[in-house]
């Protein structure tokens, strides 16, 4: 196992100072953007970047103010606390937990792990793109297989891509933009025909979500019996903290150990690994969470309904309907009346994501949505 100093702490405590391996980096100089910018103190109502728009519960609020007097040290050993807060949490192994600086780190180290010259990442289209991007820059093919007319992951035809000795597949699940579900039986039968060298992430940012059904189940709540798996999460979401930028992947001992040296090092702030325990016992903060979007959730799906618009049946904090014209039109026109809406994804451009925003934003939504010509589906 390489020896970071994340772990450095954790094994021998704070007291040695120690560096160790910082691994390869990839190329960040030609970074694309994969989200619109997300800062400003504009008055733009914010639909697009499927955040929580109610930010963290009281609880965690409070842990974040509580953490603040912490912030002129560097927090080793709230590593450990953390990584073993999230073991617990799921009944596992610390040693199967790795932490991100969000959960776009830790796609970014999958990739530098597992892609690479010579090498595939097969994803969806369309699908959440970081993970693409930054295999793209390890100089790895992308291969983008559209989704079925159900818009889960076309599991064979993804299959039929990864002939190759080595490489990772990518399944956002449910998935961004669509909102849609791949069926867990799906899933563990590809998992039963892929090559032994390829790895896969499944990409479960939006888990919380899910409305229960026999459809679904989360490869935390029931692992697969499968040492290639790469499970991410991410407390940008349900736990509403973004901003803090705070996730983590589990994965076997020997996938984590080969992804580590790949972490930047220290890259969790001294708040968000503090905050990230109070955020995973906040059993309340998180259902209400859940609550609310299922609510906003329903909103939006009997809006697009009353108006005949087709709307993909979500199972996460933001919808996609059919706008029946180019979508960058329509973001266009939501921006010029102060509201930021999903941007477009090539593989379904007439197609446009919303996130859900509070019950006063979601009426915005519409009253500008009605002002559209020939708004009606
Ligand atoms: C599917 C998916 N994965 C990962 C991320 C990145 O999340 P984080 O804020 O944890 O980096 C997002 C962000 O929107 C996402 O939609």
């Amino acid at each position: 196992m390489q020896l970071s100093r994340r772990n450095f702490f954790r094994i021998f405590g704070a007291g040695a100072a120690a560096t160790a391996t910082s691994g390869a980096l990839v190329n960040l100089a030609s970074a694309a953007m994969f989200e619109p910018p997300r800062s400003g103190s504009d008055n733009f109502i914010r639909l697009n970047s499927n955040e929580n728009p109610y930010g963290p519960s009281q609880k965690v609020t409070y842990a974040m103010q509580d953490a603040l007097v912490a912030a002129n040290r560097y927090p080793y050993r709230e590593y450990g606390d953390l990584t073993d807060a999230i073991a617990t949490h799921h009944g596992l192994h610390s040693e199967q937990v790795l932490l991100g600086c969000g959960s776009t780190e830790i796609l970014r180290v999958a990739a530098a792990t597992f892609c690479g010259p010579g090498k595939r990442l097969v994803q969806a289209a369309p699908t959440y793109e970081a993970i693409a991007h930054y295999a793209r820059l390890s100089g790895a093919e992308v291969i983008s297989v559209p989704l079925t007319p159900q818009y889960a992951h076309d599991l064979d035809a993804m299959l039929a891509h990864t002939g190759q000795s080595e490489g990772l597949v990518y399944i956002c699940n449910p998935n961004n933009p669509t909102g849609s579900l791949t069926p867990r039986k799906d899933l563990e039968a590809f998992l039963g025909k892929l090559p032994a060298n390829w790895h896969v992430v499944l990409d479960e940012a939006y888990h919380h979500f899910v409305s229960p059904s026999a459809a679904y189940t989360s490869f935390l709540d029931q692992p697969a019996r499968d040492e290639r798996i790469i499970v991410c999460r991410t407390f940008s979401k349900v736990y509403g903290l973004a901003g803090l930028r705070l996730g983590y992947a589990v994965a076997s001992k020997d996938v984590v150990n080969r992804m580590e040296p790949f972490i930047t090092e220290d890259s969790i702030n001294a708040i968000a690994v503090r905050v990230g325990v109070t955020a995973l016992s906040d059993q309340k903060g998180m259902q209400e969470a859940i609550k609310r979007n299922a609510s906003a959730r329903q909103f939006f799906l009997d809006q697009a309904k009353a108006r005949g618009i087709q709307a993909i049946d979500s199972q996460a904090n933001f919808a996609m309907m059919n706008a029946n014209r180019p979508v960058n039109d329509v973001v266009s026109y939501f921006k010029e009346n102060k509201i930021l809406v999903g941007r477009e994804f090539p593989a379904m451009p007439n197609f446009l994501r919303v996130s859900f925003g509070k019950p006063d934003e979601m009426q915005t939504f519409w009253r500008v949505w009605d002002g559209l010509p020939m708004a009606r589906g």
